[in-house]
């Protein structure tokens, strides 16, 4: 991959749930994000580490902020990213893709053989990025859900 030449300023590591306030100021600063008012709260971000230690990542840069984000998790057969998401400023420097790669690694240490994640269609940058670091657009599945609790409201950040 080229074009990422500049000295490395970002180190990637395991997400804690000190990184909350730095993760959550990120979210709000990417349009088009869908914050969940349960799911993404404080006790929803600390429940899901909780349930999975190891397996979500943090990009800090060099002044300590949190540049870059990802909740992964697996349910014992499948892994999941959630939020993936880098900085405006920072991004194609690689800090997606060392992310991505951080997860990946960390959930085949938990014996995870299979990971998968949601892109929405309209979604052109996130769509790029998955198809060049090498993930496979499925189209011979449909994806299902159903809500179980409603008090979890979606709203998209402009
Ligand atoms: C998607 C996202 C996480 C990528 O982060 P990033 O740090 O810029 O990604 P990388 O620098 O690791 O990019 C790796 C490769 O993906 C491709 N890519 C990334 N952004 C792209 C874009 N805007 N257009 C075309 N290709 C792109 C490039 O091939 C890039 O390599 P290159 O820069 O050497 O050409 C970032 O753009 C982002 O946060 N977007 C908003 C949130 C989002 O849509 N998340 C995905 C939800 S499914």
């Amino acid at each position: 991959m080229g074009g990422h030449t500049d000295e490395k300023s970002f180190c990637v590591r395991t997400m804690t749930a000190e990184d909350y306030e730095g993760l959550r100021a990120l979210w709000m600063s990417i349009r088009g994000f869908a914050i969940r008012s349960i799911d993404d709260s404080r006790e929803g971000v600390e429940r899901f580490l909780r349930r999975n230690p190891s397996t979500s990542v943090v990009a800090v840069g060099d002044d300590g902020t949190i540049i870059g984000g990802i909740l992964c998790g697996h349910d014992g057969r499948r892994g999941c990213l959630y939020h993936v998401c880098v900085r405006e400023d920072c991004r194609r420097k690689g800090i997606g893709k060392a992310m991505v790669v951080h997860c990946m690694n960390a959930l085949r240490a938990e014996e995870i053989n299979k990971v998968s994640l949601i892109a929405f269609t309209a979604n052109d940058v996130g769509n790029a990025f998955w198809n060049q670091i090498g993930w496979t657009r499925r189209e011979d599945l449909n994806y299902y859900d159903f809500t179980l609790n409603e008090a979890n409201i979606t709203a998209f950040n402009k």
